[in-house]
């Protein structure tokens, strides 16, 4: 068991990346939170978690919200004494060229994807200070060094970078761990839409050609989120089967 008691908050958890994290994280013995903005969502995979016998504790806050945030960590702690362990994966997409692209797209994902990971660093920051123990992972994106149609979501994407050494820089003196994975392309529903042609001149492109499974990145999270790796921090891991070689 490589997180035996640990707790860990993964948002976005109620499905895709989010939740093949929160499943394989409780399978290592951890206690996980699983929040959303989607109800549904949260009570699928908790009731399914606790028909496992895990200890798990749904929670509906959007991570874009500033005193949503505050209150997630605030029923976390409650609920199971601390925080260990937060991964920062909720992220959206609202793709369009920049000259069409609306101040509302713009600002939906850099508040969901950036912002949203600023809310939970900066109020998980004194748990884990007193805890003087912490690993934050926060989901980036090959996408931050830009693509087409999704000016917003590069954005928010490499400012996830920049949030990440910094926070590295910052907290480290409190024992807490921050990188980042940059997934290429996964199968999840975020990627579903993709036209076939698309997909195909995508997938040459892929060293290893082939799109990557949810596993692949929760493999990497759970090795950046356990103490096997506790003398990483402030780097950005690519798992994106080569696709950029930075
Ligand atoms: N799938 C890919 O190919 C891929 C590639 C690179 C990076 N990523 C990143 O990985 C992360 C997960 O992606 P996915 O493919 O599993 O996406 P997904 O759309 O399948 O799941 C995202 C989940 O986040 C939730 N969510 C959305 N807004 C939220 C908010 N404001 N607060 C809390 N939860 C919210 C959604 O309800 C959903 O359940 C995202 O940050 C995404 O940008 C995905």
């Amino acid at each position: 068991m490589r997180l035996k008691d640990k707790v860990a908050i993964i948002t976005g958890s109620g499905q895709g990346i989010g939740e093949a994290i929160a499943r394989r994280f409780s399978a290592e013995g951890a206690k996980v939170v699983i929040d959303d903005i989607v109800q549904e969502r949260i009570d699928r995979v908790t009731e399914d978690l606790k028909a496992e016998g895990v200890d798990v504790l749904g929670v509906n806050a959007d991570v874009s919200n500033y005193s949503q945030v505050h209150m997630l960590i605030q029923k976390t702690v409650k609920a199971f004494g601390t925080v260990d362990i937060l991964v920062n994966n909720a992220g959206i997409i609202r793709d369009a060229t920049i000259m069409k692209m609306s101040e509302e797209y713009w600002d939906e994902v850099i508040d969901v994807n950036l912002k949203g990971a600023y809310n939970c660093i900066h109020h998980v920051g004194p748990v884990m200070k007193k805890n003087q123990y912490g690993k934050i992972i926060s989901i980036s994106s090959a996408v931050r060094f830009g693509n087409i149609g999704q000016a917003n979501y590069s954005a928010s994407k490499a400012g996830l970078v920049g949030l990440t050494r910094t926070t590295a820089l910052e907290y480290g003196r409190y024992g807490i761990n921050v990188n980042a994975i940059a997934p290429g392309y996964i199968e999840t529903k975020m990627i579903a839409n993709i036209p076939p042609k698309i997909r195909e001149m995508a997938i040459s492109t892929i060293p290893l050609h082939r799109t990557g499974q949810v596993v692949d990145i929760s493999n990497l999270c759970l090795f950046l989120a356990s103490d096997e790796s506790s003398y990483i921090t402030g780097q950005v891991i690519q798992c994106d089967g080569g696709l950029k070689m930075p």
